[in-house]
């Protein structure tokens, strides 16, 4: 998957549609898993067959982290991160949304807990983890609900444990047509935009960068909680 391309229009957290109905920030959420779901065989196949490298982001989080810690991927997909990150002796734990994701990230890590909930009904236990790793998935949460879910992960993190984020770099939020996977929400964000979310972390590292994993331009935040 590369940086989004072409949204159909400007989607705020609330939004009037036809009809008198309200899209809120959660069913534009719902409305991206709904999208995966429909994909998912299609994407996982995808991804599977990618087989991307851990990334220099990946590599500077894990390298931050106490051995042996406790990790957990935050839109975790099929699981490739958390395997790297389990070969690296990690304890690693994932959340997915989507899953038919979650049950391949299982497969692909045996023993592992998976949990397959929507972020939002996902309740994580505080001061539970050493790092988190989020990769391109808070992207598809409107700006006040990726705000909730950044203090959600703080308080899941050790004094000090560390937030590892990448977030699509841009100036748009809507809905994704004409890509793979239509029907997705997307959020992008600016470099200071984005740095504006992590008041109460301790930034260690943000940053753009062009075609590193993904093709496209993405954010890299390295951040600390306190
Ligand atoms: C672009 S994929 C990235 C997957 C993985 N982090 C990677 O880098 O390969 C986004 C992931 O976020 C998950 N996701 C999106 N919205 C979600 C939500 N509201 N709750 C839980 N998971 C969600 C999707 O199911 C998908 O696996």
């Amino acid at each position: 998957m590369g940086a989004p391309q072409g949204f159909l229009a400007p989607a705020p957290a609330r939004r009037v549609c036809g009809g008198g109905l309200e899209m809120t920030g959660a069913q534009y959420a719902e409305r991206t898993l709904v999208a995966y779901r429909m994909h998912a065989g299609r994407a996982a196949a995808n991804w599977a067959r990618a087989q991307r490298k851990p990334s220099v982001f990946l590599k500077r989080f894990a390298a931050g982290l106490p051995p042996g810690g406790r990790a957990l991927d935050y839109g975790c997909g099929i699981g490739c991160e958390m395997a790297w990150l389990r070969r690296l002796g990690f304890r690693v734990e994932g959340v997915d949304g989507t899953l038919d994701f979650a049950e391949a990230a299982r497969r692909r890590n045996p023993g592992v807990r998976v949990i397959g909930l929507p972020f939002s009904a996902c309740r994580l236990e505080g001061g539970r983890y050493d790092g988190i790793w989020s990769n391109a998935a808070l992207i598809h949460l409107p700006p006040a609900v990726f705000r909730s879910e950044l203090q959600k992960l703080r308080r899941a993190l050790v004094p000090g444990g560390r937030l590892g984020l990448t977030l699509a770099w841009g100036r748009r939020k809507g809905v994704l047509t004409g890509d793979w996977i239509p029907g997705r929400y997307f959020a992008c964000y600016t470099l200071p935009e984005a740095l504006r979310f992590l008041k109460g972390w301790r930034v260690l590292e943000a940053r753009t960068a062009v075609g590193e994993e993904r093709s496209g331009r993405w954010i890299r935040i390295l951040a600390e909680g306190q």
